[in-house]
């Protein structure tokens, strides 16, 4: 079984969590499936508030309305994808670059339910290069705050957001204390978002396996 049909797996396995009205939906290759199984039960939806454009223009292809979050108010659900979990569902997320509109839809959620293929699932995260999106005239200066956690800051070249801003992937982190690293990188002046998800993690992980789908609930 290949990694991008673990990705389906997950992603219609979540399918189960959608009970009607608007959901948040995010970014990437695991949630452009959960988007197409969406479009197959739409009738039970009112719409979608979108993390992305990629994810808006997917959506509305498929005839499913998207709202601002702005007329909506809260959301019951959230589903995204990660680029690293751990067991107590702490993520790293931003490797589409998404992550701001990410965190704002996952914090504006009552229930975020993540979906990802079981390589996602590490033991410490880290591994994968911790995106940042920053603030373009604070590049270097956040670059250098950066390097004194430890990191190896690298500009994503030729990458602006969608919200106009660049992003500095930190490579060579060990995150031992996710909850903590998150705050102090947030604190950092020029820092938008940190692609950590561990103040506000996921409350359910869904892996696509060769076993089929399983979910994974947080341990304390
Ligand atoms: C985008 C994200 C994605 O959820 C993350 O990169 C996982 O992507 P994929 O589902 O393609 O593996 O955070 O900013």
């Amino acid at each position: 079984m290949t990694q991008d049909e673990m990705k389906r797996q997950a992603a219609e396995a979540a399918l189960a969590y959608v009970r009607g009205g608007v959901i948040g939906v995010g970014t990437g290759s695991t949630v452009n499936h959960f988007i197409d199984f969406l479009a197959r039960i739409k009738g039970r939806i009112d719409g979608a508030v979108s993390s992305s454009e990629a994810s808006t223009q997917r959506l509305q292809a498929l005839d499913i309305p998207v709202f601002d979050l702005n007329s909506v108010g809260g959301l019951s659900l959230y589903v995204d994808g990660a680029d690293e979990a751990n067991q107590r569902l702490e993520l790293i997320k931003g490797g589409g670059g998404a992550l701001t509109r990410e965190k704002i839809v996952a914090a504006a959620s009552e229930q975020f339910v993540c979906i990802a293929d079981e390589s996602k699932l590490v033991e410490v995260l880290g591994h994968f290069p911790l995106p940042v999106e920053v603030i373009p005239m604070a590049r270097s200066y956040v670059a250098r705050e950066l390097a004194k956690l430890g990191g190896n800051p690298v500009w994503r070249e030729n990458v602006v957001t969608d919200n106009g801003n660049v992003i500095l992937d930190v490579e060579g982190l060990a995150i031992q204390q996710p909850k903590e690293l998150e705050q102090r990188v947030n604190n950092i002046a020029g820092v938008v978002t940190v692609g950590l998800f561990a103040l506000r993690g996921a409350d359910v992980l869904i892996l696509g396996s060769v076993k089929g789908a399983r979910e994974v609930m947080p341990i304390s």
